[in-house]
């Protein structure tokens, strides 16, 4: 995710290909961390890094980790018992219906939270003559507008994600609100900035103050990450 080019597995994701391409993994019991053979089981990452960061004490920090590693170890389960079910003939059965269903929710939040992690420990803002920079007041009209419209999505009453999206066949950059993450989300959108508004993000430090949440997040974005995701749209 850190190349600047719109690799296949970029563009899988982003148009929601990836998740309903990747059962043919090895029907074996896994867990995170662990490579079975011939076959790839996603690996939870380490942000140990982000510990110590201003505004977000490392409890807070630590707890988002185990969470963020429970869906990384439901999505390699997932995948590894519909895999079973497929070989076995099951796939008419309701395990087999549910799991499907159940696999984006375990995907999205093993993946939206690897966005989020990276995307913060930043101790630079952004570059104003960045691409980043120009793309968001090209799309927003203003850098400022931006950012306005970004925090008062994150403030919005509800639990979820906030997301700046790229739309990869336009190129504009958009705002967008994410209930529940295996649904709802722009076809063909690539994450670009990802803030986390459920309350274990913040209810430990913050309490019910989001507004103090947000801007914390926003003093730690590292923006050469989110940068990095944009798309060399030539739009
Ligand atoms: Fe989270």
């Amino acid at each position: 995710m850190t190349s600047l080019l719109l690799t296949r597995r970029q563009f899988l994701y982003a148009s929601g290909i990836l998740g309903i391409a990747s059962f043919s993994l090895k029907a074996k019991t896994s867990i995170a961390n662990t490579l079975r053979k011939g076959k790839m089981a996603y690996n939870a990452k380490d942000y140990n890094r982000l510990l110590g960061m201003e505004g977000f004490s490392d409890t807070l920090l630590k707890n988002h980790f185990t969470l963020y590693q429970g869906y990384v170890t439901n999505t390699n389960k997932s995948m590894d018992l519909l895999d079973q079910l497929l070989k076995e003939g099951k796939t008419g059965t309701p395990e087999y219906a549910e799991l499907k269903r159940r696999f984006g929710w375990e995907f999205n939040g093993m993946r939206l939270h690897e966005y989020y992690f990276e995307n913060l420990g930043g101790k630079k803002g952004i570059h104003k003559t960045g691409k980043l920079y120009q793309k968001l007041a090209q799309s927003f009209g203003s850098y400022e507008a931006w950012e306005k419209d970004f925090k008062a999505t994150g403030a919005m009453r509800g639990i979820g994600w906030t997301i700046l999206y790229q739309d990869i066949l336009d190129g504009r950059l958009i705002n967008f609100w994410i209930n529940e993450h295996d649904m709802g989300h722009l076809s063909g959108g690539m994450p670009i900035l990802i803030m986390d508004v459920f309350e274990h993000a913040f209810m430990i430090d913050y309490g019910l103050k989001r507004a103090d949440y947000i801007e914390a997040f926003f003093r730690n974005i590292n923006w050469e990450e989110a940068e990095k995701r944009l798309l060399l749209h030539k739009g």
